[in-house]
């Protein structure tokens, strides 16, 4: 569902989406997810389930995970939002990116740019992770098409990789 009105008025907000400045103008409860695809055409996050279940939508908001279908874009004023374009660095894929393919832990890539900032966001916090711990980190996560195996192999790898690296 899209909040496109209310009886607030819209107004300017501005954050950090992927390290640059932007500002939109959008209502206060427009949530995150559709100010971000819509006006900024980061179509990167998902609109899976719409209700905070999925984790398709999944950005990072200051460095926590957050269900941008959820958040209205006036929560995000002032913020540093990353998106799944903005995981890698330009010319080259994230280690999860790598691993992801590598490992077939992304099918019909729904459910990929949520996993990917869980598990970015899971390995900045803790960067070896325990198979349990990388199942817990993404719990939050709905895959219909991968098992989870291949994703948490995916994750773990790219544990490995950075740790040896
Ligand atoms: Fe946001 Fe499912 S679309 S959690
Ligand atoms: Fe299809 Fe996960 S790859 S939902």
């Amino acid at each position: 569902m899209t909040h496109s009105s209310g009886r607030s008025a819209k107004s300017e907000i501005s954050f950090a989406v992927n390290g640059e400045p932007r500002t939109v103008r959008a209502y206060p409860m427009e949530r995150l997810l559709d100010v971000l695809r819509h006006q900024l055409q980061l179509t990167g996050a998902k609109e899976g389930c719409g209700e905070g279940e999925c984790g398709s939508c999944a950005v990072l908001m200051d460095g926590m995970l957050v269900n941008s279908c959820l958040v209205p874009v006036l929560q995000a004023k002032g913020s540093n939002i990353v998106t799944i374009e903005g995981v890698a660095a330009e010319g080259s894929l994230h280690v999860l990116q790598q691993t992801f393919l590598e490992c077939g832990g992304a099918q019909c890539g729904i459910c990929t740019p949520g996993m990917i900032l869980a598990s970015a966001h899971l390995l900045n916090q803790k960067p070896e992770p325990t198979i349990e711990e990388i199942r817990e980190g993404l719990s939050g996560n709905l895959c219909r098409c991968t098992g989870y195996s291949q994703i948490i192999e995916a994750v773990a790898e790219a544990a490995r990789r950075r740790t040896s690296a």
